[in-house]
Order: structure tokens, then C-alpha cells, then sequence
């Protein structure tokens, strides 16, 4: 048995190894400094801004850690927080992992305030980094998409504040707010007027992404200078079906502190 065991963690060692060697064809000497799109991966054609509606994301909490900004009990977020700064092609697929960046997050230090309030992980997850690990939504961001804005945006930090730039210019939850559509656990609205108000606004159309009903995403789109432009997916919005002709934008009220099973912050 014993023998068994070791033989498989030392296949899987092997594996490991194997893998991330051949995963990395830049020269790593170089570390952050390559800026540089894998040849497999050309230099992306546009961004998506995806905004997260708490109030849908949030109703599935389980349990709570202290970087769950759906924990935050009457300070929990009220309007649509950042999920990520996407590069992205125009035939509707996307490069990933595009260099070797391991995320530090002290080089966002002085970002923490607006990152917590505007760009917070709505769940306790570790999601994967590019290179085997575990680490923080902003680490999964920034190196699965954040590398590969090069070379619009070519750094860790550079990322963040652009991102949050742009966020502060594009508020999707006072367009929606100023047309009538407000959070509401009863009130369906009309998807057409939910993108229309957006269309008005910016004159783009947005790509919406629902949980059944519930809107749980909303992207807009942007060409390399950051002027706004339609997003890929916004064209096949009502054959992708992606949401129904009406659709809700939950208010979430979070469980009280007895009813959430607390973890510690280290957990998972
Ligand atoms: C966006 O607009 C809403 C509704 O008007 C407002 O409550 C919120 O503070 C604004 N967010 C930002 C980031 O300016």
C-alpha cells in the first residue's frame, strides 16, 4: 500500500514537473519585465469590462470569510462590482495565461481601498493561478487576463488602476438606476430597455449574462484606446439566450451572522 502511494506522488511530481516545463517558452531570467504574447497566443483585439450584480452572485453564499465581500452584513455591496478587465477576439475567443507574472499583491498596495469597495471576491474560493497554485481573485485576474492586455497595459499595477479608471467613468448600475431599473426582489423588467438605457448611455450595446432570471453579469466592451465599442457577444444576445425577455435584479439581504457558518479566513 504504502509503496502504491509513494509511487503515485512520484508520478505526479513527474507530471508536475513535465508540465511546467514545457508550458513556458519565454525565458523566465527575465520575470516580470517580458511583456511579450505567446506565439500561440496573437496580441488580443479588444476589452470587455465584466461587472458582477452582487445581488444575484450573492444569494448563493454558503459560508462566509472575511475577503467575501458578501460577509459584509448591511455593508455588503449594493451595485455592480467589477469581475475583471477581459482582452478578448473578435471571433469570440479569448487568450489566457499569456505570460509569466506571478501576482504581488503589494505592488497594488495603495489601490486596496478601491479595490475592496469596487473590485471585492464575492465568494471564499481560491480560484487557480496560471502557473498550478491557488491564490486571490485579483491574482486569478491578473494573471490569467491581465497579462495578456499587453501591450496596452503592460504591469500588475497598470492593470488594476485602468481598470478601476474605467469602472469610475462607466457606471452601468446609475444608467440602469436613472432609466427606472432598480434592485428588486419582484419587479421583472424588459431586457430590450435594460440595453437600450446602456446603448443610450454609451452608445454601445453591452452583452448581459443571466442566472436563469437574474442578471449576474454585464459586460461592456472597449476597443485598445478605451473607447467604448459592442461587445462580440451583444450580436447573438437574443439567439444565445443567455437571458429571457424579462429578467430580475435580485436585492440581496444577507443572512444574519447566526445563520452563516464562519470560517476562518484561511480556510480553503
Ligand atoms: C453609481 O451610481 C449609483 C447610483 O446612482 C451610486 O449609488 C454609486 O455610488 C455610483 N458608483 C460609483 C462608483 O460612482
Amino acid at each position: 500500500m504504502a509503496s502504491g502511494r509513494s509511487l503515485f506522488l512520484l508520478l505526479q511530481v513527474l507530471l508536475v514537473t513535465v508540465l511546467s516545463v514545457s508550458a513556458y517558452h519565454l525565458p523566465e531570467t527575465a520575470g516580470d519585465d517580458v511583456v511579450e504574447v505567446k506565439r500561440s497566443q496573437r496580441e488580443f483585439d479588444y476589452f470587455a469590462l465584466s461587472l458582477q450584480w452582487p445581488g444575484t452572485y450573492c444569494r448563493g453564499t454558503r459560508h462566509c470569510c472575511s475577503k467575501n465581500a458578501c460577509c459584509r452584513g448591511s455593508n455588503a455591496p449594493t451595485q455592480f462590482t467589477i469581475h475583471g478587465l477581459w482582452p478578448d477576439y473578435n471571433d469570440g475567443s479569448w487568450p489566457s495565461c499569456c505570460y509569466r507574472s506571478d501576482f504581488n499583491e503589494k505592488e497594488i498596495s495603495t489601490l486596496m481601498d478601491g479595490l475592496e469597495k469596487y473590485w471585492p471576491s464575492l465568494s471564499c474560493g481560491s480560484p487557480s493561478t496560471c502557473h498550478g497554485g491557488k491564490g486571490s481573485f485579483w491574482g486569478h485576474e491578473w494573471e490569467k487576463h491581465g497579462t495578456c492586455s499587453s501591450p496596452v497595459i503592460r504591469d500588475e499595477y497598470s492593470y488594476f488602476i485602468t481598470t478601476l479608471n474605467i469602472y469610475l467613468k462607466h457606471n452601468v448600475t446609475d444608467v440602469l438606476y436613472k432609466a427606472g431599473y432598480v434592485a428588486s426582489n419582484s419587479e421583472k423588467y424588459p431586457l430590450g430597455g435594460i440595453v437600450t438605457a446602456i446603448q443610450n448611455a454609451f452608445h454601445i450595446t453591452p452583452e448581459v449574462v443571466c442566472k436563469r432570471d437574474a442578471i449576474d453579469e454585464i459586460r461592456i466592451c472597449f476597443y485598445k484606446d478605451f473607447k467604448p465599442r459592442d461587445c462580440v457577444g451583444s450580436k447573438d444576445m437574443t439567439s444565445k439566450k443567455s437571458c429571457p425577455k424579462y429578467v430580475s435584479l435580485p436585492e440581496y439581504t444577507p443572512l444574519d451572522g447566526e445563520a452563516m457558518v464562519l470560517k476562518m479566513p484561511t480556510d480553503e
